[in-house]
């Protein structure tokens, strides 16, 4: 038979190169789920004393968390989203189109208590909860990423700088282990939380968010993400 044609060759160059891309990134990310604590890398942000707050933070698997905690935070998350969807409401009645989003306890427990569920939780000085973060080192269209499932502060403790914090830690975390980006999907109806992230936070609108945020209602929700700057390599 005749040579392979020239694209064929390329085609196989370039699977091979994509191969060896996710083997890479596959590593980073198994890597990444074996440290027992990711927080220990960042002792300096085990506290965070700004605004009239003093909390500790610390990082827990989903495994190793207790039951208490496990129904605290669902508990949070539930009210939360229950707090939009009376938003969700208003906007309906008002005439506004929204889009449907549903919320099943059994999906949601499961969701959080998945093994690679990673948590900061932070607790006030009398011992109590005030704020966590749920989120994962995973590959998402074979690129390394901290995936942030979920970030809920009680009211209380909100508008003092902690959700920044938090999120800071997320992309610190993200940079130590060589994570592309950060990523998370927020509702569209949370406009709090999208100001939060784009506004603030600088987030972006993901290249595998299902649709245009702006023009097209299709959707509930968007998916956002800010790149991380990766580590220099050390020169010997
Ligand atoms: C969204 C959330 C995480 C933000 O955390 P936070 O601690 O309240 O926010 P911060 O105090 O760190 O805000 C930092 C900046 O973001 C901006 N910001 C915070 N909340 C905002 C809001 N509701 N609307 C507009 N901007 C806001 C402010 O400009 C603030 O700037 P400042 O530092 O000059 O005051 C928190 O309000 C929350 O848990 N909300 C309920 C759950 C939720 O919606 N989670 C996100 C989706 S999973």
């Amino acid at each position: 038979m005749g040579r392979k044609s020239v694209k064929a060759k390329e085609r196989k160059q370039k699977r091979k190169e994509e191969n060896a891309k996710l083997a890479a990134s596959s590593v980073k990310v198994e890597a990444a789920n074996k440290i027992e604590d990711p927080l220990s890398m960042l002792e300096p942000f085990k506290k965070y004393e700004r605004r009239g707050l003093s909390v500790l933070i610390s990082c827990v698997k989903a495994g190793d968390m207790d039951k208490d905690t496990v129904d605290w935070v669902f508990d949070l998350t539930k009210k939360n989203m229950q707090t939009l969807q009376v938003f969700k409401l208003i906007c309906n009645v008002l005439g506004y189109e929204t889009s449907d989003w549903g919320w099943k306890d059994r999906d949601k427990r499961d969701e959080m208590t998945e093994d690679k569920a990673i948590y900061l939780l932070v607790r006030d000085t009398s011992d109590k909860l005030v704020a966590f973060v749920h989120f994962r080192f995973d590959l998402e269209c074979d690129d390394e990423v901290v995936y942030c499932y979920e970030i809920q502060l009680i009211e209380e403790v909100r508008q003092k700088g902690l959700g920044k914090f938090l999120m800071q830690i997320l992309e610190l975390l993200a940079h130590k282990t060589e994570m592309k980006k950060v990523m998370l999907t927020v509702f569209k109806h949370n406009t709090e939380g999208y100001d939060f992230f784009t506004k603030t936070m600088k987030y972006e609108v993901d290249e595998i968010s299902p649709e245009d945020p702006v023009f097209d209602e299709s959707f509930s929700y968007v998916i956002l993400s800010k790149k991380i700057q990766p580590r220099k390599t050390q020169q010997t």
